[in-house]
């Protein structure tokens, strides 16, 4: 038996034309295109089709695909019921979880596995997933779903379902930005699990909702909540940020939004997320939540020598944008679900099940004895 990699790491366990993680360069590229680059001028619209077809679209494509996407917005209202059931019950990915497996029901494609029915579920599953999104955040705050609208960017539609009303466009290009930024990460630890349930020739919406339940931990896309709740505790306490963090770190704790798998250098998601973060505070003339980031940056950075990644900046930015704790996972997911779903129609085109093997230390050649107390 080999050595075992704990965690797999390091290991590479398959090919991809998807997205490449440069952990030592601090590079990310979608579909060879440089991450910065299409945080820069890229549209999420414009992205997802890059991310599913390889290529950059036209003008002409891209008015058609971002026309498509939209007409796809509308959720079977049987889903949207028990999301009204379930939301304020349940934690938002919980809900997002039931809700996606709960559109197979009503997807007319949902057990075809062909290139044509991929795509355009694909396409189903990422203009729903906004939608449910948007629903879970108005149903948990008491207030009535607001129908999508087919006008609007998947941003400003998701803004405007959340709020309902018209989106600031500085906030919806923020909002957008951070979408590009989150679509697709190679083999991270929720696109390995739609992998794995792909390889068994399991359906798009089974690897979706097993995506899902995978991003929802505080390792992986549960972070950035955790972020939020400690910028919310260090400003409770009457710490400073520094005195904070500094005690967390000698009694051991994670900080979380820092330190990061493959990345050795910092995340190149985090330097976009923390102009961000700046711009949205200047613009509404509090800068209290950069600062204090910045402040955890610095000593994180000095003791720990980690650098921060995509959720540290992202938790800040959605706090200021208005939208809950709560929701911050499920705004990644909504985001994801676009390299998720381009991962499975690669899984697809040449699968073959994945299935590793463990290395038992159990124990050997216990005696079968009958208990009479069973
Ligand atoms: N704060 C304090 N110490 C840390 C942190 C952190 N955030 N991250 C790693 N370390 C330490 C860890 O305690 C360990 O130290 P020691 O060797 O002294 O015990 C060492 O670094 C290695 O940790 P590890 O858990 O073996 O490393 P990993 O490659 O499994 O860690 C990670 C990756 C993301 C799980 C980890 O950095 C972490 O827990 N970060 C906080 C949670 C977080 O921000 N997650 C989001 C990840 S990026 C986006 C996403 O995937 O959603």
């Amino acid at each position: 038996m080999p050595e075992v990699a704990r965690g797999l790491e390091g290991v590479v366990v398959a090919p991809t034309s998807i997205s490449k993680v440069d952990g030592e360069k601090g590079a990310l590229i979608y579909q060879g295109i440089d991450i910065h680059d299409l945080a820069k001028h890229s549209t999420f619209e414009e992205t997802v089709y890059l991310l599913w077809n390889g290529v950059l679209p036209t003008q002409g494509q891209l008015a058609t695909f971002s026309k498509e996407l939209a007409a796809d917005r509308q959720v079977p209202a049987p889903v949207l019921e028990i999301v009204a059931r379930i939301a304020a019950k349940d934690d938002a990915m919980a809900t997002l979880r039931t809700a996606v497996s709960a559109l197979s029901a009503f997807d007319p494609e949902a057990e075809d596995m062909s290139v044509e029915a991929s795509h355009r579920k694909a396409r189903r599953l990422t203009a729903s997933m906004g939608t449910i999104v948007a629903a879970i955040g108005r149903a948990r705050a008491g207030l009535p779903f607001v129908p999508p609208s087919t006008e609007r960017s998947y941003a400003g539609n998701f803004l405007y379902m959340f709020t309902g009303t018209n989106p600031d466009p500085v906030v919806e290009r923020t909002f957008d930005q951070a979408l590009v930024l989150h679509a697709d990460h190679g083999f991270n630890a929720s696109t390995f699990a739609a992998r794995v349930t792909t390889s068994t020739q399991a359906d798009m919406h089974s690897a979706v909702v097993s995506a899902i339940g995978t991003l929802k931990g505080p390792l992986h896309g549960g972070a950035n909540i955790r972020v939020m709740q400690m910028l919310l505790q260090i400003d409770a306490s009457g710490s400073t940020a520094d005195t904070w963090v500094r005690t967390q770190i000698a009694a051991k704790e994670r900080i979380m939004g820092f330190g990061h798998r493959v990345y050795k250098v910092e995340d190149p998601r985090a330097a976009h997320l923390r102009r961000a973060c700046q711009a949205v505070g200047e613009a509404q003339g509090d800068s209290k939540w950069f600062h204090m980031s910045q402040a955890i940056e610095r000593v994180v950075r000095e003791e720990k020598g980690l650098a921060p990644n995509v959720d540290f900046y992202s938790a800040s930015t959605y706090y200021m944008m208005g939208i809950p704790l709560e929701l911050y996972t499920a705004l990644f997911a909504m985001s994801r679900v676009s390299g998720w779903t381009a991962h499975i129609m690669e899984q697809l085109l040449d699968n073959r099940l994945i299935r590793p093997r463990s290395d038992y230390v159990g124990k050997r050649g216990v005696p079968y004895v009958l208990r009479e107390d069973r």
